[in-house]
């Protein structure tokens, strides 16, 4: 049976090892992100093929650019038929309904469900220190707060958010406001370069609904044996 709640993301740059990891991992795993190395890499083709394996994308291209641009290219992912996109909070109340606005008319032309709409709010490499040389004089914490409340009342439908995040977002947004959480390693693994990490059973206690997870488990010499290990201790 496959886990829904479980995104792993497909960071390679040719479709024959996007393909390599489908075929292990499909019948394990619902949900696919597919990030700007893939797509700038593979383009359409990269979309194509996870569809053929019949599962769901998530498309991280973390748009943010005028809201007009915006809106295009939010309607261009929803021909793409991805299940999840996202754009950064950022980009401002104006450019996020447009993206918001986007979906839906182009959804509602091709008579789909809209996709999901995350918010990026805080990379999760800038520090107060990078917040402060681009002129934002506020904790990591305190921005993300803030862009979330932003995002909510844009109409998004969640943010992404590190694992450090999780807490204060779900006490300040309903529980339909999904949190998305990259940066989750299983116990005992090797964190790679991300700093602030959670166990994937963290995540989900601390209110997360989807965790990312890529190099633990797409790196892995037996990718189906983390992912087990990872259903078995949520
Ligand atoms: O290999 P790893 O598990 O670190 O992959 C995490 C994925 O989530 C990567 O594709 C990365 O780009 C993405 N991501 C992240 N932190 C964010 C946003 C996205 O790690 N704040």
């Amino acid at each position: 049976m496959t886990n829904d709640k479980i995104i792993v993301a497909l960071d390679v740059n040719t479709l024959k090892e996007e393909k390599r990891l489908l075929d292990i991992l499909s019948p394990h795993v619902q949900v696919f992100k597919i990030g700007m190395e893939l797509f700038y890499s593979c383009g359409l083709k990269a979309i194509d093929l996870v569809k053929k394996y019949d599962r769901d994308i998530f498309l991280d291209l973390k748009f943010h650019d005028i809201p007009n641009t915006v809106y295009a290219a939010s309607r261009t992912a929803v021909r793409f038929g991805v299940f999840m996109f996202n754009v950064h909070a950022s980009g401002g109340m104006d450019m996020m309904q447009k993206a918001v606005e986007g979906a839906e008319e182009e959804s509602e032309k091709l008579g789909v469900s809209r996709p999901k709409i995350l918010g990026v709010t805080v990379l999760t490499s800038m520090d107060t220190e990078a917040l402060k040389k681009i002129g934002i004089n506020k904790s990591p914490e305190e921005q993300v707060l803030h862009l979330a409340g932003l995002v909510r009342d844009a109409g998004l439908d969640g943010v992404v958010a590190s694992p450090e995040e999780i807490g204060a977002i779900r006490k300040a947004t309903e529980k339909s406001f999904l949190i998305v959480t990259p940066g989750v390693r299983p116990e005992g693994s090797d964190h790679g370069d991300q700093k602030r990490v959670a166990t994937p059973k963290e995540a989900f206690q601390r209110g997360a609904d989807y965790i990312v997870i890529g190099r633990p488990v797409t790196k892995a010499k037996d990718p189906v044996k983390i992912i087990a290990e990872l259903k078995r201790n949520l």
